[in-house]
């Protein structure tokens, strides 16, 4: 070690990955992976009523909108180029029953929203909730007999739900329940009510997962007794979710889902590997109000922390990402 010499600290070292992070303009030249509002769909909670802003106490940022005010937060989005919506209607417990009957009114809450976003903004995409909680009495996602879930019977009820849907003008259906076979035979009830073009995007692999509590808080739609585990799959398998993957895609899904997010990155990876179609993953509301919580703790650098988790969400294989800060994300991007 000598001071005139100063190459003999250089060490021959032939590959230097530091080179490719030297600088921004390298950096954005080599990056693999981008985020752009393309790749945002923005979930919303819509609630009767005129004027009416509800916030949701586990999800800071987020509230349940009447159907104006929904109007003018979804013209937003679309300015900021977010090319979806999912909707998720919040509905008065008078009117839950065992059927989720009130989930084909024609002039239900759902119904009405979805005619409403379509004459607003046509052009944007209106993605909306194939499943029974939020209209259950029982908080379940499918019908319940004698404390069972029960599987093909609940498949009548949740075509019918998308025909209401398709008809109202939803672009794309998404069951988000789980029943066995629901993909093919959602796929087929539309076709054969002329509903060839509306699209379903299946909640293939979703997970019996305790993330989606601040959700449940936002629709009232926690089930009543009991749990999801019979229907949602087992947060410790990965394999399965190919099963899943193989029967909707054979089904006749446009698109398939990953849920949650981030601590299912590497089913994400799984699916996008085996998926013919795009793969979309939902960051779920648990996964949001955590990032906000250690936000506002001053833990975490919010803004940073949430625009991270984005990008490595679609590093991880996701086409489109379902999360609540679509607008957020979209405006930072805006720069
Ligand atoms: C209902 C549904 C749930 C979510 C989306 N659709 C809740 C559940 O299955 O209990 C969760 C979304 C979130 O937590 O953000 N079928």
């Amino acid at each position: 070690m000598t001071d005139e010499n100063e190459l003999e600290y250089v060490l021959d070292l032939p590959e230097r990955p530091r080179r490719n992070r030297r600088t921004d303009s390298i950096r954005r030249m080599v990056r693999e992976t981008h985020l752009s509002p393309d790749n945002l769909i923005w979930p919303v909670f819509v609630v009767d009523g005129e004027d009416t802003r509800q916030p949701i106490s586990s999800m800071p940022g987020v509230e349940r909108m009447s159907i104006d005010v929904l109007v003018g937060e979804v013209k937003e989005a679309e300015a900021l180029g977010i090319p979806a919506v999912a909707l998720f209607p919040a509905i008065d417990e008078s009117l839950k029953d065992s059927m989720a009957t009130e989930s084909t009114n024609p002039d239900g809450l759902l119904q009405r929203t979805i005619k409403a976003l379509k004459e607003a903004a046509p052009a944007l995409t209106v993605i909306t909730d194939v499943a029974m909680d939020p209209y259950s009495s029982d908080g379940h996602d499918g019908i319940v007999r004698d404390g069972v879930i029960v599987n093909d019977e609940t498949l009548e009820v949740l075509a019918a739900m998308a025909i209401a849907q398709a008809k109202a003008g939803a672009d794309i259906v998404a069951p988000s329940d789980m029943m066995d076979g629901r993909v093919g035979f959602i796929r087929e009830s539309l076709d054969e009510a002329g509903f060839t073009d509306v699209g379903i995007l299946a909640y293939t692999a979703k997970y019996a997962s305790s993330f989606y509590g601040p959700f449940r808080d936002a629709l009232e739609s926690a089930p009543r007794f009991g749990d999801k585990k019979t229907y949602q799959m087992d947060p410790a398998n990965g394999k399965e979710a190919l099963r899943e993957l193989t029967l909707d895609i054979e089904e006749g899904a446009d698109m398939v889902m990953v849920k949650p997010a981030l601590p299912y990155l590497d089913v994400l990876w799984r699916v996008k590997e085996a998926s013919s179609v795009p793969v979309a993953a939902y960051h779920v509301s648990g996964e949001y109000a955590m990032l906000i919580a250690a936000g506002e703790k001053g833990w975490l650098d919010h803004q940073a922390v949430m625009m991270e988790s984005h990008l490595c969400i679609r590093r991880a294989g996701a086409d489109v990402i379902l999360t609540y800060a679509a607008k957020d994300v979209a405006r930072f991007l805006q720069g």
